[in-house]
């Protein structure tokens, strides 16, 4: 046989088997609270996440890190943001960092399985060169922002904790700053792009989208149109909160139903994932778990989370098997039929999830971070039932319902206090609003998740937090947010 012929039936066979292959859409919601969707808050106006999530697999014990640029870095590489010197806060516009290079993103195995990969929305892993961002990571194409927040409207971000001064344009339509967005609610702006994105996609080749929205992240800004479907909400910030949640189901509604339109939606497997818990200073709330975004509380670290789609057999409405944030790349390449190395962190759970097996998982990280302990690490483990938080947990701590009256509703209960080596023991299964500190009852218990612990923390990487480069500033690049300073 020629050479042109095989390749000719090589590719015949390539495109016979990705066909079969599920369209995947991953979508992350931006600090959203546990009890922020109306599957669980029924005074959330939710209907599109509700009927995916009801319909599909809600996820009980999915774990995210507590904050977003670790989170994303997991959901990427599919590993442990402390293996990758991403632990410490998050990416700063004028830290000049990104997730190591060396690591494959989700995006890259997909196209190697025969994938089209789009992305749209905020990136938060770093931009300082062009080897950093999306379409150099395995992204056919990109629409959206590198930092971790912006105006809605006008998507122009400060350099927060940097050197500049004033505000400069973050979006851009693959690698062009996109100027001509500006009034434009980037909800509609993404779905919109979504849709086109779906509309003119090659069928015959499975389709990979991450949509990791700005929605609900601060600042508090939505159409007032969103806003006024919660009149019974007295407090303006949870309102408008709670408008931003409803725009992004509004999104949410408008992607599937473009999927549906073209054909696609049944050979479709959707996650949904928050990145974090819900900051309770920003009105999102994680009612009945403790604590909220920046903790590594349960109200931190366990993200409102499900799937629906191809491939999963439906046998129950939930799922409580355990899932860490580095399990999803590896799950998502399981799902769309290929095989990957193992690394050190992640593993697939999509055997268990979609014939109702249990987790594999029987442990993991939530945090390693010594940098400027005490008040900024935060260091934890899970093992089985039970969870050692070893310092400072991150704040705000306590129980918090959602607000509705007064500003003050949200700081209603403060637990936590410094101690001189605070150590903190919980039963999650038993006790997974973590009322009840077993650290002085059960001194064996801490010992074994110390030591386990201690094991973990010998294979850190040092946290990569630099300083402020001025080498960063916009005001060099044409007044955006830019690669090319590192
Ligand atoms: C990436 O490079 C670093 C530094 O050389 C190394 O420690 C790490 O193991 C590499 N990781 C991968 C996934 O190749
Ligand atoms: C964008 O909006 C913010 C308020 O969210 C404002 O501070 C900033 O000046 C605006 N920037 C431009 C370029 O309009
Ligand atoms: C912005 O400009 C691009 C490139 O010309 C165009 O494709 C897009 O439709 C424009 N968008 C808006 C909202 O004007
Ligand atoms: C959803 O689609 C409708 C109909 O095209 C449109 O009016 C609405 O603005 C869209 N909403 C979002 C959030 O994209
Ligand atoms: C907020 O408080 C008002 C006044 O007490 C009440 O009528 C309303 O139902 C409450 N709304 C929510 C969402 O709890």
């Amino acid at each position: 046989m020629g050479v042109r012929k095989f390749l000719a039936l090589f590719l015949f066979f390539l495109s016979e088997s990705s066909a079969q292959r599920p369209n995947i859409v991953f979508i992350v919601a931006d600090d959203l609270g546990w009890n922020d969707v109306g599957f669980r808050n029924p005074d959330m106006k939710t209907p599109n996440i509700d009927k995916l999530a009801t319909e599909g697999i809600i996820f009980e014990n999915a774990y995210v890190q507590p904050l977003c640029s670790p989170s994303r870095t997991a959901f990427m590489s599919g590993m442990y943001p402390f293996h990758a010197g991403m632990q410490h806060r998050t990416v700063f516009p004028q830290q000049a960092v990104c997730v190591p290079l060396n690591y494959t993103f989700l995006p890259q195995e997909l196209k190697n399985l025969g994938y089209a990969t789009h992305m749209i929305g905020k990136w938060h892993l770093g931009f300082c060169k062009w080897e950093c961002t999306p379409t150099y990571r395995g992204f056919d194409t990109y629409f959206g922002f590198y930092n971790a927040h912006e105006d809605y409207f006008n998507h122009t971000a400060s350099s927060y904790g940097g050197l500049t001064s004033g505000t400069y344009l973050d979006y851009r339509d693959n690698k062009l700053p996109a100027r001509n967005y500006s009034g434009e609610y980037s909800a509609f702006t993404f779905a919109q792009r979504a849709v086109d994105i779906i509309n003119r996609h090659d069928v015959s080749q499975p389709l990979f989208m991450y949509l990791p929205y700005q929605n609900v992240h601060a600042p508090i800004e939505v159409p007032k149109k969103y806003e006024d479907m919660y009149p019974n909400v007295i407090n303006e910030g949870r309102r408008k909160f709670s408008g931003m949640v409803s725009a992004l189901d509004e999104a949410v509604g408008n992607v599937t139903q473009a999927l549906k339109d073209r054909g696609l939606f049944e050979n479709t497997l959707i996650l949904f994932t928050a990145d974090n818990g819900g900051p309770i200073e920003w009105y999102a709330n994680n009612w009945p778990l403790r604590g909220g975004k920046h903790t590594i509380w349960e109200g931190g670290t366990r993200g409102t989370s499900f799937m629906y789609g191809a491939g999963l057999k439906k046998t129950r409405t939930t799922y409580d098997g355990m899932i860490h944030a580095v399990d999803w790349k590896h799950t998502l390449v399981s799902a769309a039929g290929g095989t990957q190395e193992t690394t050190i962190d992640g593993m697939s759970h999509w055997d268990s999830i979609s014939n109702g097996l249990p987790s594999k998982r029987t442990e993991f990280i939530y945090n390693i971070d010594d940098f400027e302990v005490p008040d900024e690490g935060h260091a934890g483990i899970r093992v089985g039932d039970y969870k050692l938080i070893l310092g400072f947990p991150g704040g705000p701590d306590g129980w918090h319902r959602p607000m509705n009256r007064t500003q003050d509703d949200i700081y209603e209960e403060t637990v936590y206090t410094t101690g001189d080596e605070p150590v903190h023991l919980f039963n999650i299964r038993e006790d997974p609003t973590e009322h009840n500190d077993l650290a002085q009852q059960m001194p064996d218990m801490v010992a074994y998740l110390r030591a386990r612990f201690e094991d973990y923390k010998k294979t850190m990487v040092p946290a990569n937090f630099p300083n402020p480069d001025p080498a960063s500033d916009p005001r060099k690049f044409g007044n955006a947010w830019s690669p090319g300073w590192c």
